[in-house]
């Protein structure tokens, strides 16, 4: 979906919102999560790649402190100081990139100069596919190279992660960050949110002649509701009554004494959250041993844990989930934070339209909003365009 067009455009709205050129064009993709919900912020695994939907960005630095940015998805452009920047609720959108300049400035404790900045999208919002983790990295690597701040791709994610919990004010884990910096074509990026260590992991969907389709419920989620920060309180309140620092350091065998100690709310937050790190290593390992067709049980196991026991599915969801794999899905699971947004399903090339059909069919009969459904492919992360 990246054409020369996108990059051309940007640059052009650019020139028209501003009265000049820019100094360059960035751009970051949105991602999909394969498997590895919650764990995050715990501590755990994930398994998320980068798609083929972006967040571009032209931006050019000032000789000031001010800070404006524009958008193709927003009418009001913002402007800030950078010196004034904080957490309001009047930044709306722009609190994603003010966001990460101030982040920036935070890890390397040096001032940033002024900057113009002009975004354009096609990471669809409020489908679970990180459209602000593509804006806060898009900006985020042009910021890092315009002001020479040095940071590697993982500090980056790291100042994406702080810009949402401390700018935009949602307690969000550093996975979304960096699928979008750290993506590889073909690969999902597995990741130990503890050591941050990161390795690609071929995914071979379409040697095998797979499609992972996003069907977005439309249902909008949004991560600074309250469902999103009550299961992170869940979580740390699992962790400290067995008496560990997250739950990343618990494993199935914990689970009946977490069972005795705990109550039942709690404990199947934490069930999930551990049954979910193991099923995120158990796909690497059938992913590297048996190839992508082998991974539709865990796929149908993580969406069972997070319906019935984190709690954070929907009915268009479970039911978008439900019709894909009875039309042939591989497997399919809910993505993302959960309360809204989108469900993927692994499905053979020759079942998507059946699958397409099945599921409009279903969600009219159902009377559920039209779903929008689409494919996506593993691209290549965050990078300078022009
Ligand atoms: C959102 C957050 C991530 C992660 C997921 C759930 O996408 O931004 O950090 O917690 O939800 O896996």
């Amino acid at each position: 979906m990246t054409t020369s067009k996108n990059i051309e455009a940007v640059a052009a709205a650019f020139g028209s919102a501003f009265g000049y050129e820019p100094a360059g064009v960035w751009s970051a993709p949105g991602r999909v999560n394969l498997i590895g919900e919650h764990t995050d912020y715990n501590l755990g695994f994930v398994l998320p790649f980068a798609i083929n939907r972006r967040t571009y960005a032209a931006v050019s630095l000032r000789s000031d402190s001010i800070v404006r940015v524009a958008s193709s998805f927003s009418q009001t452009p913002h402007e800030i100081d950078l010196s004034a920047i904080e957490r309001n609720p009047e930044n709306d959108w722009a609190a994603y990139p003010f966001g990460v300049a101030w982040a920036i400035q935070q890890i390397t404790d040096k001032p940033g100069i002024g900057f113009d900045a002009f975004f354009d999208s096609d990471v669809p919002v409020g489908s679970g596919l990180s459209s602000s983790a593509a804006i806060e990295c898009s900006i985020g690597l042009a910021l890092n190279e315009l002001w020479a701040a040095g940071l590697t791709r993982q500090q980056l994610a790291r100042a994406g992660q702080l810009a949402e919990n401390e700018i935009v004010g949602a307690p969000t884990g550093i996975m979304d960050q960096s699928a979008s910096l750290l993506g590889e074509r073909d690969h999902a990026v597995f990741l130990d949110c503890k050591s941050l260590e990161a390795k690609s992991i071929e995914l071979g969907f379409d040697a095998e002649n797979l499609e992972l389709m996003i069907i977005d419920t439309r249902v909008a989620h949004r991560l600074v509701d309250g469902g999103y920060a009550a299961r992170r309180d869940s979580c740390e309140l699992g962790a400290s009554t067995m008496g560990v620092s997250s739950l990343r350091e618990l494993s199935v065998g914990d689970l009946p004494r977490a069972h005795e100690v705990m109550d039942g709310v709690t404990y199947r937050r934490v069930r999930h959250i551990v049954t979910e790190n193991d099923r995120v290593v158990e796909t690497v390992n059938k992913l590297q041993e048996e190839g992508p067709r082998a991974i539709g049980a865990l796929l149908n196991a993580s969406h069972v844990s997070m319906r019935d026991d984190f709690e954070i599915s929907i009915d268009e969801l479970d039911t978008a989930v439900d019709v894909a794999n009875r039309h042939g899905a591989i497997g399919a699971r809910m993505t993302g934070g959960g309360f809204g947004g989108a469900a993927i399903a692994l499905a053979p090339i020759e079942r998507v339209s059946e699958i397409t059909l099945a599921v409009l069919a279903e969600f009219e009969l159902l009377g559920y909003a039209k779903p929008n459904i689409f494919a996506v492919t593993a691209d290549q992360g965050a990078r300078r365009d022009r």
